[in-house]
């Protein structure tokens, strides 16, 4: 409670509590994970030569990630990604002209990290910088370590839908004294938001709370305002600084980052070993080393017919598939014109996005949920259950 009545004394403690718990020595909370990636970025070109404007994003990841590089007035550049791991494809990225890349960006979608060793080292050894978004995989690791500090600089997502929210909110993590300088800079003209803002999306948190129950699955469609489950290309959204009276919460949960992980990953070993051998499901190879939360559950459904199938069965029975981001990044037609070249025809993160289905693995999918979700997909791919 204390961010309400202190609010200053609160980011100043979310801030520390980030910092302890990621292992970086700079942290920064802003508006959301767009608006992080976008001071984070113009941030990483005020330390690098004027030469560099061009940001590597993966085929398949989320519309946010290309917004924010539009926003902050740099180019997109796309590589596809393979569809076995969901990361990218490393033959064509390292295939791939990098004298003009500022940053290459991770995705780590769904909470399984991508190889972001070789992900940094590809960055480095071409004079850019990985910028490691973990919006989705807040607590993952790989080899021990946290995703998200992987790069130069990384950020987490507070927004609905994410291993934690408070509605909107976003995070920069890095160990980088100028990179940390940069952004400093930037933060000291940013606003807050409002206090009718503010108290609208404590208005939505609480009707968000009530949504997580998947016997209210339904009712998100009748709550537009939440914009729960839909993917737009905008960027038009406020590049501010966190609400500070949400610091309280935002402290509140991160102490509660394990519980919830944890039940996400029985969730998802739970869906991984009931479904890793059903005919035309094919799930995601993961990388060796890594430790992931599983946002969400993600399968690829080899028919995209039978893919639309399963999700209206599985909506019907009131579970909460998702098809995820409906096309790739390289279809979005908002962004042509911002494309700085696309390295090859996309067909991986094409494929993907005609086939993916993701599966919700939060704390309140009960055991009941979990099964009756691997019956509906078993039978619909006509596997005896
Ligand atoms: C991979 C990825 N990056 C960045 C973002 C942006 O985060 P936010 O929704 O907090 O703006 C998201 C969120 O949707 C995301 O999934």
């Amino acid at each position: 409670m204390l961010g309400a009545f202190r609010p200053a004394r609160s980011m100043e403690l979310l801030q520390r509590e980030l910092a302890e718990r990621f292992g970086c020595r700079f942290v920064f909370v802003l508006s959301t994970g767009r608006a992080a990636m976008v001071v984070l970025l113009r941030a990483l070109q005020a330390v690098s030569e004027a030469a560099r404007y061009q940001v590597i994003v993966p085929a398949y990841t989320c519309y946010s990630v290309p917004s924010s590089i539009v926003k902050a007035g740099l180019q997109v550049r796309v590589v596809d990604i393979d569809p076995h791991t969901l990361d990218y494809d490393y033959d064509r990225l390292e295939r791939c002209d990098l004298s003009r890349v500022l940053a290459i960006v991770s995705a780590n979608l769904y909470g399984l990290p991508n190889d972001l060793q070789r992900l940094a080292r590809i960055a480095t050894g071409a004079g850019a910088h990985l910028l490691d978004d973990a919006a989705q995989a807040m607590g993952a690791r790989l080899n021990g370590r946290n995703c998200g500090t992987f790069g130069t600089a990384g950020i987490y997502s507070l927004d609905k839908g994410k291993v934690i929210t408070t509605m909107n909110g976003g995070i920069i993590v890095t160990d980088d004294d100028r990179v940390a300088a940069a952004v400093a800079r930037q933060v000291q003209h940013l606003d807050r938001p409002t206090t009718a803002h503010t108290a609208a999306e404590i208005g939505k948190l609480l009707a968000y709370s009530l949504l997580l129950d998947p016997s209210r699955y339904w009712l998100p469609a009748r709550m537009p305002f939440l914009g729960l489950g839909e993917t737009h290309y905008t960027v038009a959204y406020p590049v501010e600084l966190y609400p500070a009276v949400m610091g309280g919460l935002a402290r509140q949960l991160l102490r509660q980052l394990q519980r919830y992980n944890g039940a996400r990953r029985a969730n998802g070993f739970f869906y991984r070993q009931a479904l890793y051998d059903v005919p035309g499901i094919r799930l995601i190879t993961e990388q060796p080393g890594s430790d992931p939360i599983y946002l969400r559950f993600p399968l690829l459904v080899e028919d995209p017919l039978e893919r639309e199938r399963l999700l209206a069965r599985l909506r019907a029975g009131g579970l909460g598939g998702s098809s995820s981001y409906p096309s790739s990044i390289v279809d979005i037609a908002d962004l042509r014109g911002w494309l700085g070249g696309i390295d090859d025809d996309a067909s991986g993160g094409r494929w993907v996005a005609e086939r993916m289905l993701t599966l919700p693995t939060h704390p309140l999918v009960t055991a009941e949920d979990r099964r009756t979700t691997v019956t509906i997909i078993k039978k619909s791919m006509g596997r005896p259950v």
